[in-house]
């Protein structure tokens, strides 16, 4: 026992508190239940009592001087811990507001305008059956106009579609409500084309109007009062001759900027025309009653020449800082 004591006493006479580096082992070492001081204690009680006498005062020093050790340890370790330095001053780290993407622009800005004359909101889904994409459309089955528009195909049986246009809303909306109707149809749509200025994945608005004395003069006025309440004055419009097979008679219509040299640069923004009677008729319209005018605007187009994007694919790549430019 008096080996012992006095082993522990050395060893404790040579530890300062910062030699001790690990205060979990100390403790586990010299304080703690199984510790070396701990079991003086244990085998203290089988001496007699001269010999606690003797002995008994030495382990109550040395369990004191462990427990200062450790705790000028402690509290040396945590003087230690390094506080971060702290500049009031700076500024905080603010934070960044989203902006809408430019299509969202235009198309809300679409919106308001077809809005102001009337016109409501009507929706179909994307993935589309080949019958409202483009039967009831008048596409026959296996006619080269489907080729017209490259078509992605969900299921194998080529009955299921990505909607190549928003046409297939015409069809969905006159199927469900009587004339008068006076809406348009926002969203994406699907072709397999990509270039500067195609992507497989685009926006038009479809517009539909069925009523009675409905003409094609109704169809131009409604498209030069979007054109001048969307692109203001000093655009040039132009309508071709077209061919939709569900409209007759159809036409495209471009828009035009004057460029350097005193020329004007034509960009087709739009499909129309007047909706064929026999697509009417496949969707319960009465083509002697009523007539109707359709159209369908490309978004992306709107967006390029509103704010001179010169590339198509800039507006899917959702590159933010193209993004955070609009607002
Ligand atoms: N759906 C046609 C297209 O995508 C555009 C169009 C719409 C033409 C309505 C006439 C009437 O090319």
């Amino acid at each position: 026992m008096q080996d012992k004591i006095k082993s522990i006493e050395d060893a404790l006479q040579k530890l300062s508190p910062d030699a001790i580096t690990d205060l979990e082992a100390f403790k586990r070492q010299y304080i703690g239940k199984q510790s070396l001081i701990q079991d003086l204690f244990k085998s203290f009680k089988d001496l007699d009592a001269d010999a606690k006498r003797l002995v008994g005062p030495k382990v109550n020093a040395l369990k004191q001087r462990a427990q200062e050790l450790y705790d000028a340890a402690l509290e040396a370790g945590q003087s230690a811990v390094e506080v971060p330095w702290k500049d009031a001053s700076l500024p905080g780290r603010a934070m960044d507001f989203g902006s809408l993407h430019p299509l969202s622009l235009v198309e809300r800005e679409l919106m308001e305008i077809f809005d102001f004359v009337g016109f409501t909101l009507a929706k179909g889904p994307e993935i589309e059956d080949d019958w409202h994409n483009f039967t009831a459309l008048n596409f026959p089955a296996n006619h080269p106009a489907r080729d017209m528009q490259d078509t992605f195909f969900v299921d194998s049986k080529e009955e299921r579609v990505l909607r190549t246009h928003t046409s297939g809303v015409q069809v969905r909306t006159m199927l469900n409500s009587k004339p008068p109707i006076r809406v348009i149809a926002p969203g994406r749509v699907y072709r397999c084309d990509s270039d500067a200025t195609h992507s497989p994945v685009f926006h038009q608005l479809e517009g539909l109007v069925v009523d009675k004395r409905v003409s094609f003069k109704d169809l131009k006025e409604t498209l030069f009062y979007f054109t001048e309440a969307f692109f203001g004055k000093g655009f040039e419009v132009r309508f071709r001759p077209s061919y939709f097979p569900f409209t007759e008679p159809s036409a495209e219509m471009d828009i035009g900027k004057r460029n350097a040299q005193g020329g004007i640069d034509w960009m087709e923004i739009l499909g129309c025309g007047m909706v064929d009677p026999a697509v009417l008729e496949n969707c319960g319209i009465d083509p002697k009653e009523y007539q109707g005018y359709a159209f369908g605007i490309g978004i992306d187009r709107l967006a390029m020449l509103k704010f001179g994007i010169p590339d198509i694919r800039l507006l899917y790549e959702n590159d933010i800082r193209f993004l955070g430019q609009f607002s």
